[in-house]
């Protein structure tokens, strides 16, 4: 298939590209900063955009079968707008090229998945320190739930640089009051990827952890 990805120079948007090639996609990967890319396959393209920015990439959203974002930054204790903003450009611009397909990362512990992140997330973590960026990502999975596109937000626990095991649980009551969940970069990719060959997570969220 044909992908863009976007946050192809983070953690998981970097194994998203890596499993993706070796299992045949043609990707385009849309970067702020394309020397941050440090490999080349003949069925990678690398293009400098800026989410924030329609004009820097729309047009590579033409001909592509489906959008993979593993969008995010680290300037979460800002009040920011980044992921929300950056979203609803991708949904126009996939909508004014008639891209159908979108798989994006938001987390456990957003909207309804609220609490499932963990005790120490839920009264901590989230509160006083990613308290906006959580709102930007509700915000940015209510544009997404809105849009007339063939989503699924995959809403994983907390990320780790682990290797991909294959092995995972995903669906509507993965999370834990209690504990914080953990899933590797590696098998976050390879479950939007599988998603790739399923319909069943289409219009859903989707929580996945080990
Ligand atoms: N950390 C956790 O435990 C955890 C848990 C659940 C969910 N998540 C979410 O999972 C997602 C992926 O996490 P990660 O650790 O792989 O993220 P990451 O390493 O921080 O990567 C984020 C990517 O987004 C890109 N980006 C940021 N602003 C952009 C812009 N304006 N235009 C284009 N690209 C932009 C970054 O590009 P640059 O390289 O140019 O900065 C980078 O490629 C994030 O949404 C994160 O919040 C994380």
């Amino acid at each position: 298939m044909k992908l863009l990805v976007i946050g192809g120079t983070g953690k998981t948007g970097r194994e998203i590209i890596k499993q993706g090639l070796s299992q045949g996609h043609v990707i385009t990967a849309v970067v702020r900063n394309p020397s941050k890319v440090k490999y080349s396959h003949t069925n990678l393209k690398v293009l400098k955009g800026n989410v924030l920015i329609p004009k820097s990439y729309e047009t590579s959203f033409q001909g592509q079968d489906a959008v993979l974002s593993a969008l995010g930054h680290k300037k979460f204790i800002i009040k920011t707008t980044i992921l929300s903003r950056g979203t609803k450009n991708i949904i126009t611009a996939m909508e004014r090229n008639n891209v159908k397909r979108l798989i994006c990362i938001t987390s456990l512990g957003v909207n309804d998945s609220k609490f499932k992140l963990g005790l120490y997330y839920t009264l901590f973590t989230i509160p006083f320190i990613l308290f906006f960026y959580f709102l930007d990502k509700s915000k940015q999975e209510k544009l997404i739930m809105n849009s007339e596109l063939e989503w699924t937000i995959v809403r994983p626990g907390q990320l780790t640089n682990g290797k991909k095991r294959t092995i995972y649980k995903h669906g509507k009551n993965v999370g834990h009051y209690l504990l914080t969940k953990m899933i590797s970069r590696a098998d976050v990719a390879h479950f939007m990827l599988n998603l790739l060959k399923q319909n069943t997570y289409l219009k859903k969220t989707v929580g996945l952890t080990y």
